[in-house]
């Protein structure tokens, strides 16, 4: 597909649904496959799953990962391998605070375990799971980069490190106190890449 196309192809459609981004997020796409050599434009695919993640829903549904695959030329089998092999996708609907506890080694003997216990006994889910007012989402992942100040986790695109209970306990008194200012509908919030 010829990068210029894109503009040009701004709905998929599929057994009905509509989807597609509005004009100014397929020219942000189309400036970012720029980046790339022609035939290459696969490489863009990681930074527009996060713009598609941000724009259409918070999470990536079968049908948004097809529509990114008929902008960049692709077969859906390739978004799918890619949208379900990193945590930072979500293939299905999150809460407004996504809170990811990591689960390897060093953050595990740190009391990364002890952490994310506590978290589910606070928000009475499992990982997972959202709690019933839509405000969180836990989650376990692997390694966040940050072992040297473990017992870690992440919320949305926010660190918190060197975590206790207590800390916990605070972390989340503060973003459920924040939730009820935070009128946005998004429920995931995600870096721009372009
Ligand atoms: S092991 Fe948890 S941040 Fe690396």
């Amino acid at each position: 597909m010829e990068h210029n196309n894109i503009i040009n192809h701004p709905q998929f459609v599929k057994e009905g649904k509509q989807v597609s981004f509005k004009p100014e997020t397929l020219k942000k796409v189309q400036d970012l496959m720029k980046r790339y050599p022609e035939g290459r434009q696969k490489s863009a695919l990681l930074p527009v799953l996060h713009i598609a993640q941000e724009e259409l829903g918070g999470y990536l549904s079968v049908d948004v990962m097809d529509y990114v695959a008929s902008l960049l030329g692709l077969q859906p089998i390739e978004v799918y391998e890619v949208a379900t092999f990193y945590s930072m996708f979500y293939l299905d609907k999150m809460g407004k605070y996504v809170i990811e506890v990591c689960q390897t080694g060093p953050c595990a003997l740190s009391g990364g375990e002890q952490i994310l216990a506590h978290l589910q006994e606070m928000l009475e889910i499992m990982p997972g799971e959202t709690t019933s007012d839509g405000i969180f989402t836990l989650k376990t992942v692997e390694c966040l980069g940050s072992c040297g100040t473990a017992p870690v986790l992440q919320v949305n695109t926010d660190f918190h490190e060197k975590l206790t209970p207590g800390k916990v306990d605070k972390l989340l008194e503060d973003l459920r106190e924040y939730a009820k200012h935070d009128k946005s509908d998004d429920s995931t919030w995600v870096e721009k890449f372009c």
